[in-house]
């Protein structure tokens, strides 16, 4: 049994607040020095579950649950002692004492579960060789694929008999249940047996930055749905941190090759062999701000660079829609990170094809060709903002500036931004110096590099609206207290996924339920407020030093703008009315939101109860939509 010393533990008790930890998981609400809530452990309507921070204790009146903070997250986070040690220590900041016997487990554990995967790889290579792979080496010879890549890249093939992988598995000592933790395996959902995830599909073993097989995706033989099954993240993959062809193309960087980020595994495989060894894909996922910035880690420092080399990584998406707004994306999700050494190019492909087929059909001096047509971001983003815009009106040039000045503004590196800026000036001047009726997005000078109408079908973050809206409830509440009798239960009860809004929805929490008190009137509670946040931001324990932008960023005349009934000033009945407007538009677009997720999540792994999920959603979305009405 592990241990940990005693020290240790009463450090992460103090450090954590008991009530931070539940409230971060389930709805508390202040009850005189405790917090109260609907306990977590059995299923009941009204609290019985109190939380006692002074005491370091939760305790359950209705089912007897009982236990300090990691008691707590032992049961709710379904955590061994030693896992949940753990992560409260990272949560607190605190390092696990080292080479502790949870160090130890954990390196062998991990061990184990790499020699089952390596061994799950080989086990499929096999059959891929043996008459039950027949077919399937007959679709990767078709799509052209010579023995010495399907070597190469360890294919392999998952027979039909859902028991033969995990006969063979256990049969060699391995443990059921860890087949299950790396996806391999899954349980039966109405008979007590399990079977394998992976049936009648090629696989594509997909290697860690070291090269070790820590997860599979699996293709269809020919046309079907759906196209590609990917394993689950689990304890050894997290599909956001890892790309295919990762440790390949880390070497291939240090012999000169560029990075080129392509969206399939087909597509990595031609790719590399045709020489571009460089060439990675995300796992199934759009690409993440993680995996871009795994790329640019590996890039040499920049003042050890070849000045003649660009160095930065060319994405090379597919031509058809689904290709360029991935691209979209990730251009959007990269912008805020550029820097004058971490940058990134853009490769459009003509037509629906993906790198794969041109390579095939066109050979590599056609790729070679395209890779040299790369944009640089300069480009990239002035395509975007030309958006297929018409430039005939001031007006209309315009919204292309302001649209221009958007993407720009979201750079964070200063001096990036201000070059940016600068060469945005000098192209607007040139461009609108010539005459106006010139200005269609296909004819001309500057226009002649926009891409295909849908990659310039750019669209905003839905988080942007979601923050919005958050803003807007919060000034609802803080400008009008008494709203609070009758909302405060939702409002502390809604998720709220702007972080830093989340230390001062506590704070207005706690002035507000403090039933002893006479009820705070909206200046004493914004006085306390910004006092509280100026208190935290002072001692700091915790990063909470934005509060006070906060709270000035909520109260702002731009809110107001969104929601004129959020204004100190209005009358209470218009601001009830706003806030149930406010609330049932957050909630709808949280539903339609998890139906998204639920779809998306279906396509990947069809499961039985993806599906359940994905329709009982589906219903709600509707009934929203026929309620609101
Ligand atoms: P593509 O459909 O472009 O796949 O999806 P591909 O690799 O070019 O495959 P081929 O050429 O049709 O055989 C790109 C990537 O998106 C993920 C996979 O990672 C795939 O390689 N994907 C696609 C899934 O995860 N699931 C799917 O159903 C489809
Ligand atoms: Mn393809």
């Amino acid at each position: 049994m592990p241990t940990f010393p005693p020290s240790f533990l009463e450090e992460i008790r103090n450090r954590l607040p008991l009530s931070g930890i539940v409230g971060a998981r389930v709805r508390i609400i202040r009850a005189g020095r405790e917090f109260k809530a609907c306990c977590p452990f059995h299923n009941e309507k009204t609290p019985s579950f109190y939380v006692n921070d002074a005491k370091q204790f939760f305790h359950c009146f209705g089912c007897g649950a009982h236990g300090d903070v990691i008691g707590f997250t032992m049961r709710f986070d379904r955590l061994s002692f030693p896992e949940a040690v753990e992560s409260l220590a990272a949560q607190a900041g605190l390092q696990v004492p080292r080479d502790t016997p949870v160090a130890r487990e954990k390196f062998d554990k991990e061990k184990q579960l790499y020699q089952l995967l390596d061994k799950a790889t080989a086990f499929f290579e096999e059959h891929l060789f043996s008459p039950s792979g027949r077919e399937a080496l007959a679709y990767l010879r078709k799509r052209g694929l010579g023995d010495d890549a399907i070597r190469r890249f360890r294919l392999g093939y998952a027979p039909n008999d859902g028991q033969a992988l995990l006969r063979k598995m256990t049969g060699e000592g391995y443990a059921l249940d860890d087949l299950i933790a790396v996806g391999l395996a899954k349980k039966a959902e109405d008979r007590p047996d399990s079977y394998s995830f992976f049936r009648n599909r090629v696989m594509f073993p997909v290697g860690d930055s070291r090269g070790r097989t820590v997860a599979f995706g699996a293709r269809i033989l020919g046309d079907g749905e759906p196209k590609y099954l990917n394993s689950p993240d689990h304890a050894l993959f997290h599909k956001g941190q890892l790309l295919y062809g990762l440790s390949r193309a880390r070497t291939a960087l240090t012999q000169g090759q560029p990075i080129i980020v392509v969206e399939g595994y087909m597509d990595v495989i031609a790719l590399v062999e045709a020489g571009y060894s460089g060439a990675v894909a995300p796992l199934g996922t759009a690409l993440t701000e993680e995996q871009i910035q795994i790329l640019w880690k590996w890039l040499p420092p920049p003042d050890t660079r070849d000045a003649s080399r660009d160095y930065s990584p060319i994405l090379c998406f597919d031509g058809d829609t689904a290709g360029l707004r991935a691209a979209t994306r990730a251009v959007e999700r990269a912008l805020p990170l550029l820097t004058s050494s971490q940058t990134l190019r853009i490769a459009t492909m003509a037509g629906a094809k993906d790198p794969d087929e041109l390579i095939r059909q066109s050979g590599k001096a056609a790729f070679d060709s395209l890779l040299k047509q790369a944009l640089p971001m300069i480009d990239v983003l002035w395509n975007l903002a030309l958006a297929g815009r018409q430039m005939r009106t001031p007006e209309e040039r315009g919204a292309f500036k302001t649209a221009l000045n958007g993407r720009v503004s979201q750079i964070k590196d200063e001096a990036l931004r201000e070059l940016y800026r600068n060469e945005f000036k000098k192209r607007i001047d040139d461009a609108f110096g010539w005459k106006p009726q010139n200005f269609t997005p296909r004819q001309g000078g500057n226009w002649k590099n926009a891409p295909p109408a849908p990659f310039l079908e750019a669209r905003r973050s839905p988080q942007s609206g979601q923050r919005v809206m958050e803003k807007i409830l919060l000034a609802l509440l803080i400008n009008h207290p008494d709203l609070f009798d009758e909302f405060g239960e939702s409002f502390a009860g809604m998720e709220i996924r702007t972080p830093e809004f989340e230390a001062l929805r506590q704070s207005v929490i706690d002035h507000l339920s403090q039933i002893h008190d006479t009820a705070p009137t909206a200046d004493e509670l914004r006085r306390a407020l910004s006092e509280n946040a100026a208190q935290r931001e002072r001692e700091s324990v915790f990063d909470y030093d934005r509060d006070v932008s906060v709270l000035d960023e909520i109260l702002s005349p731009e809110t107001y703008l969104h929601v004129q009934a959020a204004r100190p000033e209005v009358a209470l009945d218009e601001a009830r009315k706003a806030w149930l407007a406010m609330w049932q538009t957050l909630e709808q677009g949280k539903i339609k939101a998890d139906y998204a997720a639920a779809r998306a999540s279906y396509r990947e792994q069809p499961t039985e109860e993806n599906e359940r999920r994905m329709k009982a959603l589906q219903e709600q979305v509707t009934q929203f939509a026929s309620g609101a009405e």
